[in-house]
């Protein structure tokens, strides 16, 4: 165990061992990364977005296709990003929640309007 992953918004971490991908560490941490191909780099669900400075071995050609630039904006794959040292990530927020949170921002737009 020499590498820690810390996931944003919670702040909650996990130590695993180095070469350990993030997918695998947010399991250890009980933590849901959506996925449909179980870590094969064919669903693109599980992307993540990983802050600078984060200790991670280098990008695999598979992934770096998949993603097409956006790696350059801290994107990855969680299922094939593998950790180094220190990681933290954010994570997307769930689907539903963002959902309601536009509705709601809509909503309060509308009464805003009104009054
Ligand atoms: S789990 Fe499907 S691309 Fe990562």
């Amino acid at each position: 165990m020499d590498a820690e992953v810390v996931f944003w918004p919670s702040g909650k971490s996990v130590r695993v061992r180095r070469g350990t991908s993030v997918l695998d560490a947010s399991k250890r941490a009980g933590i849901a990364i959506a996925t449909r191909c179980g870590g094969k780099a064919a669903c693109f669900m599980c992307k993540v977005t990983v802050r600078p400075g984060s200790e991670l071995q280098p990008i695999g050609d598979v992934e770096r296709r998949k993603l097409a630039g956006l790696d350059e904006k801290g994107i990855r794959l969680s299922c094939q990003t593998r950790v180094s040292g220190r990681v933290e990530v954010d994570l997307p927020l769930d689907p539903l929640k963002a959902a309601v949170a536009r509705q709601l921002a809509r909503q309060k737009e509308l009464e805003d309007e009104l009054w």
